[in-house]
């Protein structure tokens, strides 16, 4: 298994997906390529997408090398790709009618692991930089640089779900009138100095990033788009399987099975087994769902 991410819940997303032999699959959110690894040994042909350079080459590589059999451009095809715009890139790359569509949101391990990436809290002198595509849009130093006290607020509270947003809000407006918020080390000053108790900062440090990332990314606009996209390119009687690792997330995807043109399968979200978890931890929230299309 690659070190760059660990898929989660790996045969219960395949099974999901009902892959056909010779049929063809979207991997919205390729990573390390675990997922679509899994169509393409059930035969399925991918087309894997995901916004960050350094995961298309890793899926790439790791197809390449445990698959070395399995024609690229013919088997698979790794683009790089925000899947708010999935649309457009399944039509690019002649791949409008589709027997099933992935989505496993959120970040990578290799993402979190990696300081420079700036998407965690654990490397002090790490920058903030949480973007999945660093070709593109504001680093959350930059948030952090411009937004107001409120609209900092609402991010933390909202996407973080976090208690005392209003006192970091105000903590991070202050720090940033003496000097730019640019590290890791920086941000979790203003947590500590919040007054939390020393066993709260991990849990704290890690919603106030998630929180970030989330706005950084705009990872609801996406998700709502990227929905959209799969009521497009999904063919009667495929499959739409969702991974999700928060509670905003999973309610707007419960929603668009609900109320699109969807048969919700899962009546409730699939979760990992204890074995799963005890193996990897970074699977404790997830939820999976499944619709097939009317
Ligand atoms: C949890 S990982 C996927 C792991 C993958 N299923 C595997 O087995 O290795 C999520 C991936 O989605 C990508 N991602 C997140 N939002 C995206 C978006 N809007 N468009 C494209 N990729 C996105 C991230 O860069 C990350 O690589």
């Amino acid at each position: 298994m690659s070190t760059f991410h660990t898929p989660v819940l790996a045969k219960e997303v395949i099974d999901a997906l009902g892959i056909r032999r010779g049929k063809r699959y979207i991997d919205a959110t390729a990573g390390g390529g675990g997922h679509a690894l899994g169509i393409v040994e059930q035969g399925g042909i991918v087309l894997g997408i995901d916004a960050d350079a350094d995961a298309v080459a890793e899926a790439r590589r790791n197809l390449r090398r445990v698959r070395p059999e399995a024609e690229e451009g013919k088997d698979w095809i790794i683009v790089k790709g925000n899947f708010r715009n999935v649309v457009t890139i399944a039509k690019d790359t002649g791949w409008e009618n589709v027997e099933g569509m992935l989505f496993d949101l959120g970040v990578s391990s290799f993402e979190l692991d990696t300081k420079e990436r700036g998407f965690s809290y654990r490397f002090p002198d790490a920058p903030i930089d949480l973007r999945f595509d660093r070709t593109s849009g504001e680093t959350g130093e930059s948030l952090l640089r411009r937004l107001s006290e409120d609209d900092l607020y609402e991010i933390l509270a909202t996407y973080g779900e976090e208690q005392s947003a209003r006192r970091i809000a105000h903590g991070i407006v202050r720090a940033r009138s003496v000097r730019p918020v640019k590290t890791a080390d920086g941000l979790m000053a203003i947590v500590k100095d919040a007054g939390h108790h020393i066993a709260e900062i991990p849990g704290i440090a890690a919603r106030v990033y998630q929180a970030l990332r989330i706005a950084v990314n705009d990872e609801m606009g996406a998700l709502r788009e990227g929905l959209e996209g799969s009521r497009v390119l999904v063919k009667r009687g495929g499959r739409l399987v969702v991974l999700s690792f928060h509670s905003l997330e999973d309610r707007m995807v419960k929603q668009e099975m609900r109320t699109g043109p969807w048969h919700m399968v899962t009546k409730k979200p699939l979760t990992p087994n204890a074995r799963e978890l005890s193996q990897n931890r970074r699977a404790r929230s997830a939820k999976l769902r499944v619709a097939e299309k009317l």
